[in-house]
C-alpha cells in the first residue's frame, strides 16, 4: 500500500504530518532515527508482582473496552508493516500470556506477515502448556524472564512462588523450536546479585542466550535509586570471577544488549555469550530503532516518553482507507517527536533532567 503523503520520494506538506525529508516515509524522528522495531503491548495485566515493576496491591487493571481488540492489533501492525516500515515486531506485556486470544492473534499476524519476524516476552508463567500452540501459530522466538535459580528469592522478587512453571515453559519453549530462547535478568542488590554467574552458567549449559538488564526507574512504587541499582560494570565484575568475557566482535546492529563472548578463565574455551543492556549507565538512544503501542493503543515513542499518543481513538473511528491514513499520519507524527535520549546517563542530561513517567514497566510494556 501506498503511503499517501510521500510520491515519488517528494515529501507533500500536509500541515498535520511532519515532513519526512524526503526519505520515503516510514516511522522516522527529527534526528535521523527510524523506528522499524515494533513493540506492542498486548494487555497492561500480569500475574507476578516483580517489586522492579509493580507495586504489591493496588494497580488498578484497564477495562476491557480500553483495550486493543484482537482485530485492532491485526490492523496495526498491518499498517506498520506495509506502511510505515515495521520489520520486527515484539508482543509485550504486562503478561501477554494472560490474554486468552494471544495463540489466535498470533496465527492471525503470522497468516498476514509470512516473513515477519515476531518475538515475545513473556515471564513463563503458563507457558508450558502454551509453548507448542506459540510456535505451531507462527511465533518465531521468545524472552522469558527469570532473575534467579533460586526459590525464596524468586518469591522476594516477583512475590509469586512461581518459579518451578518459569522453568518448565523454558524447556516447553526449547523443545518447540521457539529458539534461540533469550533470558532477562535485572539484578537486585542483596536479593539475587550473588547469582549472576550461576544464572549464567545455567544458560549456557542449555543453549539458551542469557541478557541481564540494569533495573531502569520504571517501577510503581518509585523505589528506584542510581545508587541501589546493578550497574553493567558491576555485572562484569560479578561474573568475572568465573567467566572471562570478551566483546562478541559481531556488530551490535542497533541491539540494547551489548554482546561479551564467554570463555571459560582457564582454558580459554568459548563456552557461549552473554548480553548486558545498560540502559541507564550506557544508554543506546542515538542507534535506537523502537517504536511502542501500550495495550491502549497509545504510541510511546520512547520507553521514558512522558507523552502518549492516542491511536485507540482514530482506530474506532473507522476502518476505511482514509481512516488508516490518519492512524499512521498520527503515528508517524508521535515518533516524530520522539525525544534524543533520555535524561540518564547522556553528556548534558542528568538524573535531575529525568522524570519518572508515571506507568511503570507492566504498563508500558517491555
Ligand atoms: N528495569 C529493568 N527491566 C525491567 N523489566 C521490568 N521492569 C524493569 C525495570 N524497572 C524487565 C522485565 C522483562 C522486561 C520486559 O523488562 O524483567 O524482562
Ligand atoms: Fe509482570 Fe513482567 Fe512486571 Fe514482572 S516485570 S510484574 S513479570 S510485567
Amino acid at each position: 500500500m501506498e503511503s499517501n503523503h510521500v510520491a515519488l520520494g517528494m515529501p507533500v506538506v500536509r500541515p498535520d504530518v511532519p515532513s519526512t525529508g524526503g526519505h520515503g516515509g516510514g516511522l522516522l524522528d527529527q534526528f535521523g532515527r527510524r523506528a522499524t522495531d515494533m513493540r506492542l503491548s498486548l494487555t497492561d495485566k500480569c500475574n507476578l508482582r516483580c517489586t522492579y515493576c509493580m507495586p504489591e496491591a493496588g494497580l488498578d487493571w484497564l477495562k476491557k473496552d480500553k483495550v486493543l481488540t484482537a482485530a485492532e492489533i491485526v490492523r496495526l501492525v498491518g499498517l506498520g508493516v506495509d506502511r510505515l516500515g515495521v520489520r520486527e515486531l515484539r508482543l509485550t506485556g504486562g503478561e501477554p500470556l494472560v490474554r486468552a486470544d494471544l495463540v489466535p492473534i498470533i496465527a492471525a499476524l503470522r497468516r498476514n506477515h509470512p516473513e515477519l519476524p515476531i518475538s515475545l516476552t513473556t515471564n513463563g508463567v503458563g507457558l508450558a502448556k502454551k509453548a507448542q500452540a506459540l510456535a505451531d501459530a507462527g511465533l518465531t522466538r521468545l524472552n522469558v524472564s527469570m532473575d534467579t535459580l533460586h526459590h525464596d528469592a524468586f518469591l522476594q522478587l516477583t512475590r509469586r512462588p512461581f518459579l518451578d512453571q518459569v522453568l518448565a515453559g523454558i524447556e516447553a519453549a526449547a523443545a518447540a523450536g521457539l529458539t534461540p530462547v533469550k533470558i532477562n535478568a535485572v539484578l537486585l542488590r542483596g536479593i539475587n546479585d550473588g547469582h549472576a554467574a550461576e544464572l549464567l552458567q545455567w544458560s549456557l549449559d542449555r543453549g539458551f542466550e542469557l541478557r541481564f538488564i540494569e533495573q531502569m526507574p520504571l517501577d510503581a512504587d518509585h523505589g528506584w535509586t542510581r545508587e541501589g541499582m546493578i550497574t553493567a560494570a558491576e555485572i562484569r565484575a560479578l561474573l568475572a570471577p568465573t567467566f572471562t568475557l570478551a566483546p562478541d566482535p559481531r556488530s551490535r546492529d542497533g541491539a540494547p544488549a551489548e554482546r561479551f563472548e564467554v570463555r571459560h578463565p582457564g582454558s580459554g574455551t568459548l563456552l557461549g555469550t552473554v548480553g548486558i543492556i545498560a540502559s541507564v549507565t550506557e544508554p543506546f538512544c542515538t542507534d535506537c530503532r523502537r517504536t511502542r503501542i501500550t495495550a491502549e493503543g497509545k504510541v510511546m515513542s520512547c520507553l521514558f516518553s512522558l507523552t502518549e499518543v492516542d491511536l485507540l481513538g482514530l482506530l474506532r473511528a473507522g476502518t476505511t482507507e482514509a481512516d488508516d491514513d490518519a492512524v499512521a499520519a498520527r503515528w508517524q507524527e508521535a515518533m516524530w517527536a520522539k525525544p534524543r535520549a533520555h535524561g540518564m546517563g547522556h553528556p548534558g542530561l542528568g538524573d535531575a533532567d529525568f522524570v519518572q513517567p508515571d506507568r511503570s514497566m507492566s504498563a508500558i510494556g517491555g
